[in-house]
């Protein structure tokens, strides 16, 4: 009898959570276990989603998050942790079929233009991620992050074509004018689309209301 799905799935949590611990809080395990909740809620509507190589492909897509820091950046985290996880996953004993799945997912979570997202598992894993980066929990951790590179509260004034990421310009709402409006046309299932919408009205009400109080008008 070949290994129980289980068993990889525990293997997974697990090798997860060590290989995150590292990690600030905007970017480490508990990101990582929102984005298997959101992406097996995707799954579910998606009949034709292996809904395993959905839930190990999202607990082992950041697993190599740590290098791409230690490295200062030039350690892609997809392509390393794909790697990564493979190796794992070969260890763990599964089939070599389901491990190069896996880690097809991995590696095409964070799009470039070479390698983009194709099986419909990737797809999901890939909606998962972005979602996580919007709405209230986007709102959250685009704070959190802000926090941890020491940027203001907002910067009214502050013109985001001269302003730099991962500096202390990095305000949450630089995060939301350059990156976050954009993410909820960026959805490759039904599902991610729908939910990404409705995240993308509240996150727009409170960015808005959040510029309106500092200038005074509210
Ligand atoms: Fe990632
Ligand atoms: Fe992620």
């Amino acid at each position: 009898m070949g290994i129980m799905p289980q068993a990889i799935i525990e293997k997974s949590v697990i090798f997860s959570k060590e290989k995150m611990s590292s990690l600030h809080a905007s970017h480490g395990w508990d990101h990582v276990h929102r984005v298997v909740n959101l992406a097996e809620r995707i799954s579910l509507t998606e009949p034709h989603a292996d809904p395993f190589i959905v839930k190990v492909a999202a607990l082992l897509h950041d697993i190599a998050r740590p290098d791409e820091a230690l490295s200062g950046g030039s350690v892609c985290h997809a392509e390393l942790g794909s790697t990564i996880a493979r190796d794992f996953l070969l260890s763990c004993g599964l089939d070599k079929s389901a491990a190069d799945h896996i880690a097809q997912c991995i590696l095409t979570h964070r799009f470039r233009k070479h390698r983009t997202p194709e099986t419909i598992e990737a797809r999901i894993l890939y909606d998962a991620d972005k979602l996580d980066s919007i709405g209230a929990v986007g709102i959250g951790r685009a704070f959190l992050f802000s926090g941890e590179v020491g940027a203001k509260l907002h910067d009214p004034d502050a013109d985001h074509d001269k302003t730099r990421a991962y500096s202390e310009d990095d305000t949450a709402f630089r995060e939301y004018t350059v990156k976050l409006r954009f993410v909820k046309d960026r959805m490759l299932t039904a599902e991610g689309k729908k939910i990404a919408e409705e995240r993308d009205r509240f996150m727009e009400l409170f960015f808005r209301r959040i510029d309106d109080e500092v200038r005074g008008r509210l």
